[in-house]
């Protein structure tokens, strides 16, 4: 284990009628990424999100501000999120037609990339684009909605990605239904970076569940690197 485990909790479950509130409290609470899903009732069955409000979450942290689009074609959109203030900006590889070039584009503008992989789409997508990335996102749950159950069907996936990632330094996120339960069987497969929405923002004590998954997570990465 080389990585520190990072939490990053899901505004998408936050209430954003007090976002800035939310955010710093999560931030406080211990929080080293803030993820931010943007969708657009297109490439999934769900309508979320802009940039306006990406600049409203970097106004309220110093925290990394990670965000997932989850739109098609995302290529005209990539200007306007870095302009906002992303810190990472992760592309699906199946919303576009030529992920080396929108990958290329991200880092251009000075923006960390990085590649998200639906539940159906296997790990050998992103093996000719390791180069171009900064993280590669798993996705533990269709992407559309929040509160869904996490796939252990992801789980091998995770294996072979982190085969394939080596020695790099590119994170491996999972995203979808992580919690203090399903958090280390991701982590045991290799994910070093857990985005966690109700999980977080549904807990009565937001930072007692932000050290719970991290708790959780960096034990399994511990246990298996001793075992391997
Ligand atoms: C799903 C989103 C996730 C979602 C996670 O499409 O990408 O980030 O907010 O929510 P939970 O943790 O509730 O599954
Ligand atoms: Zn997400």
């Amino acid at each position: 284990m080389t990585a520190p485990t990072v939490i990053a909790p899901s505004i998408l479950a936050c209430d954003f009628g007090r976002l800035a509130a939310e955010v710093a409290e999560v931030a406080e609470g211990g929080a080293e990424w803030i993820h931010v899903d943007v969708m657009d009732g297109h490439f999934v069955p769900n309508l979320t999100i802009g940039p306006a409000v990406v600049a409203a979450v970097r106004a309220a942290t110093d925290r990394v501000v990670d965000v997932h689009l989850m739109i098609e074609p995302v290529d005209a959109y990539i200007e306007a999120f870095a302009g906002a203030g992303a810190d990472v900006i992760t592309v699906h590889a199946e919303a576009t037609r030529h992920l080396d070039r929108t990958l290329a584009a991200v880092r251009d503008l000075g923006v960390q990339a990085g590649v998200a992989l639906n539940p159906a789409t296997p790990a050998a997508t992103v093996r000719h684009v390791l180069d171009r990335v900064d993280l590669v996102l798993a996705m533990t749950v269709n992407p559309g909605f929040g509160g869904q159950r996490y796939l252990e069907s992801v789980e091998p996936k995770l294996v072979e990605l982190a085969e394939m990632v080596g020695d790099r330094p590119i994170r491996l996120e999972v995203d979808g239904g992580i919690d203090a339960t399903t958090a280390p069987r991701a982590a045991a497969a290799g994910a070093d970076t857990f985005v966690a929405g109700s999980a977080v923002f549904g807990a009565n004590v937001r930072s007692s569940a932000i050290a719970e998954l991290r708790g959780a997570a960096t034990q399994a990465r511990l246990t298996t690197s001793v075992e391997t």
